[in-house]
């Protein structure tokens, strides 16, 4: 189905994020270095069930083929599997996907595969497992590490991993990342890091461009690959010998957002444009009743009118994001 939810620069949007929690249990230094705190939030609950059911049909009726799951962490919710489950009966909807810290991975992988997701990206951003406790606060490398394989024994082909790229902390470990690949069907997908309201002096340190990955990958005879129009924002690179390949999420280049494919509903039932947008445009008054399906989609197709071009991040603007476990990233 053609998606109709379509923006003023002729963007199609087939791809819904939609965070189903704010909490998270690590403190990753880029995004919750003091951990979670409820940020306004404590008496105000997150989409139940039902509710997550009722976005998802709004968005498939529109065209959206593909919803990931975010956070906070997603996989703390105790009926996560049932989201899995309830997202992936609707037959419109062909990829149920994950975006997780891995804690709970190699628990419940099976089972989350089993309700019917299709997808997980996992973050990991050092393979040193006390770099790794350093940067996300947790000691839970080893966890992680056995989260991955869980996946591929459940069946998973791919799995994709997020490593935010830091100057001085893993910038100078791209060998090791691909020794780590060589053998794994593993995307590793260098993300750089990107200023948020709470994260300005974090940015100022540790920030530095992807493009110093992209040389390194061409100098060592990687490829990169041409981008399909349906593609997301990263640019992946493969070679022969490997069997994973690397991805580059590079959001300060200037065009980044002209193949922006996403549209993000957060866990309290705000519609977002941008990861580095407004406030949203509430969607929760509609979402109480199956009987609201018509007037949601009318709210989420009219609302496009205003996404912006693009983020401006290269120009200094942050938005309102104070930190992506608040939208989903
Ligand atoms: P695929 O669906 O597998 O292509 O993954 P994805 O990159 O869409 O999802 P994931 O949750 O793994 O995203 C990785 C990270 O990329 C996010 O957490 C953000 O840090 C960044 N990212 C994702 N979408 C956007 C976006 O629209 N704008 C910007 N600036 N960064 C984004
Ligand atoms: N810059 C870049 N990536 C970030 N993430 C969270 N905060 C930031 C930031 N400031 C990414 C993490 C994780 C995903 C959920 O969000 O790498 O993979
Ligand atoms: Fe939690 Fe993800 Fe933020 Fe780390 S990046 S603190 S795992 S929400």
């Amino acid at each position: 189905m053609v998606s109709q939810l379509t923006d003023a620069y002729a963007r199609r949007f087939y791809y819904l994020r939609l965070s189903i929690t704010d909490v998270c249990n690590f403190r990753c230094t880029y995004c919750l270095p003091d951990g979670y705190r409820p940020n306004g939030l404590a008496n105000k609950s997150f989409l139940t069930c039902d509710e997550i059911r009722r976005v998802a049909s709004a968005f498939a009726a529109l065209g959206t083929e593909k919803v990931r799951l975010t956070g906070g962490e997603p996989t703390l919710r105790r009926d996560f599997t049932d989201i899995v489950r309830t997202v992936a009966d609707n037959d419109a909807i062909r990829q149920v996907a994950v975006t997780t810290n891995g804690y709970r991975m190699a628990r419940d992988v099976r089972a989350w595969r089993e309700a019917g997701l299709t997808h997980i990206n996992v973050s990991v951003d050092s393979l040193d497992a006390r770099q790794f406790h350093a940067i996300t606060g947790e000691d839970k490398f080893t966890q992680v590490m056995a989260g991955i394989d869980a996946a591929f024994e459940a069946g998973f082909e791919r799995v994709k991993v997020n490593t935010v790229l830091m100057r001085d902390v893993n910038h100078h470990q791209l060998d090791t990342f691909l020794a780590w690949i060589k053998p794994r069907p593993v995307q590793l997908r260098f993300i750089e890091l990107m200023e948020t309201g709470d994260g300005g002096s974090l940015f100022r340190k540790h920030h530095i461009s992807g493009a110093t990955v992209r040389d390194a990958l061409l100098e060592r005879g990687w490829t990169q690959q041409l981008r399909g129009r349906s593609d997301g924002p990263a640019q992946v690179f493969t070679h022969p010998d490997y069997a994973g390949q690397i991805g580059l999420i590079m959001p300060y280049e200037k065009d980044f957002c002209a193949s922006c494919n996403r549209l993000r509903v957060s866990s309290l039932g705000n519609l977002h444009l941008c990861l580095f947008g407004d406030g949203g445009i509430t969607l929760r008054d509609l979402l109480a009743s199956d009987d609201s399906q018509a007037e949601l989609q009318a709210r989420i197709a009219r609302a496009l009118a205003h996404k912006k071009q693009a983020h401006f991040l290269h120009e200094g603007n942050t938005g309102i994001t104070q930190n992506l476990s608040w939208i989903g990233g």
